[in-house]
């Protein structure tokens, strides 16, 4: 699937959802056409039901973005995992996670806190609702 193709089914995907704060078309586009971007997807019968966008520089890894088609049936926590699993035989360099939550974005913390990251830091009024980032981290080495 070329990039084009992938930004348009991982937004579908996500557009249905009432969330605040969604990618735009544009923007996954902008970030799949970029040589740095990574992705990680979990498909069941074909399908995407979860994805993971992430740059890595040295050894440290920034997760972008990433959804579940449906959420509250495991989803996201498995998505996590297995990436998390993977990367560890796949990418040994990396020693960190990181990322950025809306404070308001409660079902995000809650379910990265259970994976394992906690928060390192604040950006105040960070998102186009206001809300403020909690950038939030995990070690590789446990
Ligand atoms: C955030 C998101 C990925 C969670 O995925 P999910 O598949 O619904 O989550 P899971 O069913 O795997 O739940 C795993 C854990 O997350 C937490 N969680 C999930 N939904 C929650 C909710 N509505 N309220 C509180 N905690 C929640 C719980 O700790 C849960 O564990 P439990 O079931 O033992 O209570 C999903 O809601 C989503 O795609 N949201 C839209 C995109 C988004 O906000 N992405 C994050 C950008 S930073």
């Amino acid at each position: 699937m070329n990039s084009e193709a992938l930004a348009f089914e991982l937004w579908t995907l996500e557009k249905n959802e009432q969330a605040k704060n969604l990618w735009s078309l544009e923007a996954y586009q902008h970030e799949l056409a970029h040589p740095d971007s990574r992705h990680f997807l979990l498909r069941e019968n074909g399908g995407i039901e979860a994805f993971i966008l992430y740059r890595v520089l040295l050894d440290e890894l920034s997760i972008l973005h990433l959804a579940v088609r449906h959420k509250g049936r495991g989803w996201g926590e498995r998505l996590l995992n297995a990436f998390i699993s993977q990367l560890s035989t796949q990418d040994p360099a990396v020693s960190d996670l990181l990322l950025e939550v809306s404070q308001e974005n409660k079902a995000a913390r809650e379910l990265y806190l259970k994976v394992g990251f906690h928060q390192i830091g604040i950006r105040k009024n960070y998102y186009p609702d206001h809300s403020d980032a909690l950038v939030m981290k995990r070690s590789m080495k446990g």
